[in-house]
């Protein structure tokens, strides 16, 4: 198996179109914690794999994050490449893994990646838990960056304005907001929730960031979704925790599955 993470990539893509039996992929996406079970609402199942079939995929290590990668035509005649479930930074396979999935989907076609997260809401005040808010920009505090060397790519409109426009055909309703990227797996310190509202923060989570920049610099437009499934550490004096996350998602389902079926349709 190669060292390069690109190339590994281009061969995972080559694998998964032969055991999919699908040539070339449209979108991308990929189903983070509680939003699993939203898949089910995207498309027709062409077939499933689990993600360690493929070369460089790390196994699932989280309750909630299956691990599988499902080939999915939609109504609208899409071919649609499902993750169910991610890699994170903190599970300690070093940033290539965390990103290998959607390198993966670019090199198997696919031009707008769809990146789905539970968050923790940094703006009580505005948000509910069980909102699903645009991801408008970003902050990466996890310390890592896919890229290396110098590829200077820019992240003016990391998360693409007209895919977030297209969202707002479906739901006009919907709030923006600025994701802020920690490494975990700890949840933050009330103080760090204080310190990411003073920045400029309204999301805060585990994961999103570093597939975004990878989703750039390989050329494909990026659509950031989080879903508030609680209110930020200290922000209402409550403890946190994954099954609460979890709980959340599956409460929200059939919802955010409607609107990426929506939106994935008008793509
Ligand atoms: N912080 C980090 N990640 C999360 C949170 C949170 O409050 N909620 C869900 N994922």
């Amino acid at each position: 198996m190669t060292n390069d993470p690109y190339a590994l990539a281009t061969d995972a893509a080559t694998a998964l179109k032969g055991a999919v039996g699908v040539g070339s992929f449209d979108v991308a996406l990929v189903m983070g914690s509680g939003w699993v079970p939203a898949a089910d609402a995207i498309g027709e199942t062409i077939a499933e794999i689990p993600v360690t079939d493929l070369p460089g995929f790390a196994p699932p290590a989280v309750a909630g994050h299956a691990g599988r990668i499902r080939a999915v035509r939609t109504e609208s005649g899409k071919n649609a490449l499902i993750f169910l479930g991610r890699t994170h930074l903190y599970e300690g396979h070093g940033v290539n893994p965390v990103v290998h999935g959607v390198r993966t989907a670019i090199r198997a076609g696919a031009g707008t990646v769809v990146l789905t997260n539970a968050a923790g809401g940094l703006r009580p005040e505005t948000q509910e838990v069980g909102e699903a808010v645009l991801i408008s920009d970003h902050i990466n505090l996890t310390g890592a960056n896919p890229i290396t060397g110098a590829t200077f790519v820019d992240l003016t409109d990391v998360y693409t304005p007209r895919l977030r426009d297209l969202v707002r055909e479906v739901e006009p309703s919907m709030a923006e907001g600025v994701y802020v990227a920690f490494r975990g797996p700890t949840y933050e310190t009330p103080a760090e929730v204080r310190m990411c509202r003073i920045l400029g923060g309204d999301m805060v989570g585990m994961s999103t960031a570093l597939e975004a920049v990878a989703a750039r610099e390989g050329g494909a437009d990026v659509l950031g979704v989080s879903l508030v499934t609680n209110p930020g550490a200290g922000l209402v004096g409550e403890p946190l925790n994954h099954e609460e996350v979890l709980a959340v998602g599956r409460a929200t389902a059939t919802r955010m599955g409607v609107l990426l079926s929506k939106v994935v349709n008008k793509l």
